[in-house]
């Protein structure tokens, strides 16, 4: 496994949506600053969804206007509907992602609409994109397992990727929003999915509830996957996924890659400090035991 994996940063987006402690404008810009000083150049910056379903994502306008000078990274935003599709492009969004679910519990709980009212929804945000020269990425939530509907099969996520592909998203991002999936199956989802969307277009976007991210990672990219969303400092979680916790940390994905002998190109003590200022205004230390790690390392050292 020695080829290239890409990282799609997501704590700015995912990590802070579901913080209770408001983090300001100003704040948010210089956490992605700090993350792409870091090395990590792709970057979910945002969300242009309802205020009252997200209050923690209001004024991403401003922060993808404050992040959007640097030219060689890539920055995502969220996008439900042709509204926000319109506010996305008017801030400059350059990458959307549109989202759906596999199931229809969290569909209904997540965007008030069935899957299929949001394949419908999509549709003009997506064709409206490609007009616009705006790339569209697709996000699939409760890949393996779902908090309304329990278990999901596979053929379920396949229908929703498939219909998300043929629509014109480059790539889809398979959530395990609740963070339930073990390696086998995480495993037999790629494997199955890959047979509607070609392997180098499928993202993991595995959250770490179970303790199971890394060894579902793991598993996905000895079937060939080779993105991988995660979030600085483990941060996140979805408010409509009751008891769900952050996705998995990119400090550990960074470093189980560079133990693989895969270069990621992120600089560890960067994306540290990054993390422990962001845990520092939210309160609460990060949940990456890499970054517990070498936290505590620091410390001994600096008591010496
Ligand atoms: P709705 O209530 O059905 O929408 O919500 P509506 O069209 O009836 O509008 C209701 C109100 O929302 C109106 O305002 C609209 O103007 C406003 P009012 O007249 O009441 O004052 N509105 C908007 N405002 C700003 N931006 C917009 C927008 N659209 C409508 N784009 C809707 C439907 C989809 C809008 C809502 O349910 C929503 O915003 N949901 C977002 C939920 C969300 O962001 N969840 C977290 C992200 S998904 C996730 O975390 C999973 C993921 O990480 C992958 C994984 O882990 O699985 C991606
Ligand atoms: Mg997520």
């Amino acid at each position: 496994m020695s080829e290239q994996v890409r990282i799609v940063e997501v704590g700015p987006r995912d990590g802070l949506q579901n913080e209770k402690t408001p983090v300001s404008v100003e704040a948010r810009i210089a956490f992605i600053e700090a993350l792409v000083g870091a090395g990590l150049h792709t970057v979910e910056v945002g969300a242009f969804v309802s205020p009252k379903a997200i209050p923690q994502m209001v004024n991403s306008d401003f922060v993808l206007r404050g992040v959007n000078h640097h030219p060689d990274s890539e920055f995502h935003v969220l996008v439900p509907n042709e509204k926000g599709y319109e506010a996305a492009r008017a801030a400059g969004a350059k990458v959307i992602a549109v989202f759906a679910s596999a199931s229809e519990g969290f569909s209904r709980a997540n965007i008030n609409c069935s899957i299929a009212e949001s394949i419908q929804r999509f549709k003009p945000v997506i064709a409206r994109a490609k007009a616009d020269d705006i790339k569209v990425r697709g996000y699939i939530s409760c890949v393996l397992g779902c908090p309304y509907d329990g278990e999901v099969k596979p053929q379920a996520v396949v229908d929703v990727a498939k219909m998300l592909w043929d629509l014109g998203c480059y790539e889809i991002s398979l959530g395990d929003t609740i963070g339930v999936g073990t390696p086998v199956k995480a495993r037999q989802l790629l494997r199955a999915v890959a047979g509607a969307v070609p392997m180098a277009n499928l993202a993991m976007h595995f959250h770490d509830t179970y303790g199971q991210a890394l060894a579902n990672l793991y598993a996905g990219m000895e079937e060939g996957a080779r993105v991988i969303d995660s979030a600085a400092g483990g941060l996140g979680g979805c408010p409509y996924a009751p008891g769900a916790t952050g996705n998995v940390a990119t400090e550990d994905v960074v470093y189980m890659l560079e133990g693989m002998g895969i270069a990621t190109g992120v600089d560890m003590a960067k994306l540290v400090a990054a993390t422990n200022e962001v845990s520092r205004l939210i309160g609460r230390p990060p949940v990456s035991r890499v970054a517990s790690a070498l936290n505590a390392k620091l410390r001994v050292a600096n008591s010496e």
